[in-house]
């Protein structure tokens, strides 16, 4: 049962503990995460009690990071409500992780998509093997999935699979559903990095897997470049990617197609927040944009300051960078080949959190190149 006896929260099937066991597991706990600094005594003590709307509850949204010492963050919102009765641990973990003074986000600022000031990143085609961006997005109206359910999760899926069909032109494609999937298809689209799978034990601790695979389901353009995820981690991620390092084709792409889905679809969005998603680390302008980059050298070399990790990681805190192995998330680089990406996506625009990536991973090509 993922919700407490009495809540409005649906049934589903992880095991929410009760708030004070996990309370007790995170002071026994060894971890560096987000949670742990900001949930102080005094904040547990004023939040412990307190309920959303919805029924949803503080437990709901510690669970993953009490169960899970390895999180960076640990921190979920049970439903959207959760970013306000639950303030007083959201605003100072939110602006430590997006590096902001005040929980404030811009308007949506795209840039201007017929007059970039850039092209192609990496024009030797050497050195990066694939650009990709993605935004997420939340149907308002709906609960995050500590609240979702089955027939809620296929009524999203039903509503977004209609707006698709208006997509056309480079972004016309098919929608394909992980229920009647073929295992190895399935397998095929994860390993080519298309399409999401069911193993992040934080999320799973979340209730984000929860009735898998109801619900959940990919849409992809004929050409594989424009993609969306259906009942992941958040309701809606969008999805541009392509081979190289061609990020202005990527980004013209993306923006199109997010107009297209704005005039069809209602999104949740709040003015101190920007667009809302299921996790804090993703708020504001929802936005991740990476590169697959060939790094042997800098992922080799130790840290200039002599602290233990590498001149990589190092380059990457400089630049509000995060890397990643290529197979996402918690993963590994294989070959000196790593998915790196902006990490900050609130308190900036849509076009400076993709600039801040540009900047950044052109500052690490030439230092790359140096180290030869
Ligand atoms: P996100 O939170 O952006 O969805 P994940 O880390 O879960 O990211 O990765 C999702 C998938 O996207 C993985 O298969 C990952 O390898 C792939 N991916 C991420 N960035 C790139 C990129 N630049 N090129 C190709 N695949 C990528
Ligand atoms: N909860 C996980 C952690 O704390 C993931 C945080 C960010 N990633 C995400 N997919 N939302 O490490």
């Amino acid at each position: 049962m993922c919700g407490q006896a009495g809540s409005k929260i649906a049934d589903s099937n992880e095991e929410i503990e009760d708030v004070e066991v996990l309370w007790d597991m995170l002071q026994k706990g060894e971890t560096k995460s987000l949670l742990k600094k900001h949930l102080t005594t005094e904040v547990y003590e004023k939040l412990k009690d307190k309920k959303t709307s919805l029924g949803g509850t503080l437990a709901q949204c510690i669970n993953s990071g009490c169960k899970n010492m390895h999180s960076g963050v640990g921190l979920y919102a049970c439903d959207p409500e959760a970013y306000s009765v639950f303030k007083e641990l959201f605003d100072p973990l939110i602006m430590d992780y997006h590096k902001i003074s005040k929980v404030q986000h811009p308007k949506p600022d795209f840039g201007d998509v017929d007059n970039l000031d850039f092209s192609d990143l990496d024009p030797s085609g050497e050195v990066i093997v694939s650009t990709r961006v993605r935004v997420g997005r939340s149907h308002a109206g709906y609960p995050f999935p500590p609240g979702s359910n089955e027939q809620k999760r296929r009524e999203m899926e039903a509503n977004t699979i209609k707006a698709l069909e208006k997509l056309d032109g480079e972004l016309q494609g098919k929608y394909f559903s992980l229920e009647t999937m073929k295992k190895e298809e399935e397998q095929q689209l994860v390993a080519d990095h298309f399409l999401f799978k069911d193993d992040d034990k934080c999320l799973r601790s979340a209730c984000g897997y929860n009735d898998w695979p109801a619900g959940r389901g990919i849409y992809f353009s004929n050409d594989k470049k424009f993609l969306v995820w259906i009942n992941e981690e958040d309701h809606l991620r969008f999805i541009s990617m392509q081979k190289g390092g061609n990020l202005a084709e990527v980004w013209k792409r993306l923006v199109k197609a997010i107009k297209v889905l704005e005039e069809n679809l209602t999104f949740a969005r709040d003015d101190g927040h920007g667009y809302l998603t299921f996790c804090p680390t993703n708020l504001g302008t929802t936005c991740r944009a990476s590169v697959h980059i060939k790094v042997p050298k800098l992922s080799k070399a130790p840290r200039e300051n002599g602290e233990p990790g590498s001149r990589l990681d190092e380059v990457c805190e400089k630049f509000n960078l995060q890397p990643r192995g290529i197979h996402g998330e918690h993963t590994e680089s294989v070959g000196g080949v790593y998915d790196i990406s902006n990490k900050r996506r609130m308190g900036l625009t849509e076009i400076e959190a993709l600039m801040e990536m540009k900047n950044g991973i052109l500052e690490i090509m030439t230092i790359e190149k140096e180290l030869e």
